[in-house]
């Protein structure tokens, strides 16, 4: 799967060396999409001219739709995201999360889960089995909340996180190769579906692994899928980590991962929470962790129908995730993109 990733760098450790990236990277954080001032997008006209077109949008879909109508939406939307100042996004995105069009796309079941949030929070394990296409309600779903499940399910951001499981289950599948009693720790595990195709092929079951997350129920819908694995699963959040709980079920991994954790953190979170996992590593263990880079083409439509924000970031904001590990201690550090340029994937190596 790695061959299929776009690599961008393996750094050394050399300290001297990483203050040149560091600069380096600091200078590409200044490159970004100029705003588009208050006098294009912003005053008045221009508002009422976007919502205009929104209507129009509602109206090919009242009528009759395709996936091209759909395409030009989330098109539109994230164009209007990033030619937008923060501020105007933010007035903005309120009026379009009201509009008319959203009672059409949220008859897309995945867009309906994550603006109504049934668990109280963004993008849970059952939003993300959508976009695995593992939710077993397709058979109840009307031809109109298909189509669209359809379309939106084959957007680069939902191919892209297929991809990041692919990926996980390639990670710990060479890792129990190499060493079948490894330590696995998942942090913000959702469903563990990576697991899936490891469970009948791999020596699994001499392997310690261990999966964290805040919801229960995400953890009870684990057990009821991988019945004859013996996992530690652990129902707490990563607060209870960063003030030292369960120091015992995360001690000593030999490959701790979170995905779709980082998209929702701040950077000193962020930054305390890697140097924390890569603190309970095995010499030679790997850290993982993955973000949604500003590429995503499906940003728009996420903030507004989906109500659903991620921090997206550039290479440099995941690249200064690791400022509190001590440099030293690292091996290597991978930092790559996935294949259509979604997803970061950072790979911490410990010496
Ligand atoms: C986007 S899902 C990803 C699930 C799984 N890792 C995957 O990739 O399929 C996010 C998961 O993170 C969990 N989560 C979010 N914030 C968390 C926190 N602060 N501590 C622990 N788990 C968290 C949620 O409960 C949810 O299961």
């Amino acid at each position: 799967m790695q061959n299929r990733s776009q690599f961008i760098q393996v750094f050394p450790t050399d300290p001297t060396t990483q203050t040149k990236q560091n600069h380096h990277f600091k200078a590409l954080r200044r490159t970004t999409v100029a705003p588009v001032t208050q006098s294009t997008i912003g005053v008045p006209d221009a508002t009422r001219a976007i919502l205009t077109r929104l209507d129009t949008f509602k109206s090919q879909f009242d009528s009759q739709f395709n996936s091209d109508d759909v395409s030009n939406l989330f098109e539109f939307l994230s164009t209007l995201r990033w030619q937008s100042s923060a501020e105007t996004w933010t007035k903005l995105r309120n009026q379009i999360k009201c509009h008319a069009l959203g009672r059409l796309v949220h008859q897309d079941p995945c867009t309906r889960r994550s603006y109504q949030k049934p668990r109280g929070y963004a993008g849970d394990a059952v939003l993300i089995d959508y976009l695995y296409r593992l939710n077993d309600d397709y058979q109840h779903l009307s031809r109109i909340e298909r189509q669209l499940l359809d379309i939106v399910t084959n957007r680069p951001s939902a191919i892209a996180v297929r991809e990041r499981l692919d990926i996980a289950t390639q990670r710990i599948s060479e890792i129990l190769q190499k060493k079948p009693t490894a330590k696995i720790v998942s942090l913000a595990c959702g469903h563990f579906r990576e697991l899936l195709p490891l469970q009948h092929t791999h020596p699994i079951d001499r392997a310690t692994i261990v999966g964290i997350d805040q919801d229960p129920d995400s953890l009870a819908t684990i057990k009821t899928a991988l019945p004859n694995l013996s996992l530690s699963l652990v129902n707490a959040s990563v607060m209870h980590l960063i003030k030292g709980h369960y120091f015992a079920q995360t001690s000593n991994a030999d490959l701790f991962y979170a995905l779709g954790l980082f998209d929702y953190l701040s950077d000193s979170l962020a930054q305390r929470l890697i140097a924390l996992m890569f603190g309970r590593l095995n010499p030679g263990g790997t850290v993982l962790i993955t973000n949604f880079t500003p590429k995503n083409p499906d940003i728009g439509y996420m903030e507004t129908f989906m109500d659903w924000p991620l921090k997206v970031r550039e290479s440099a904001d995941i690249y200064g995730f690791t400022n509190q590990i001590p440099q030293h201690d690292i091996a290597e550090i991978k930092l790559y993109r996935g294949t259509n340029d979604c997803i970061w994937y950072l790979e911490l190596k410990k010496r």
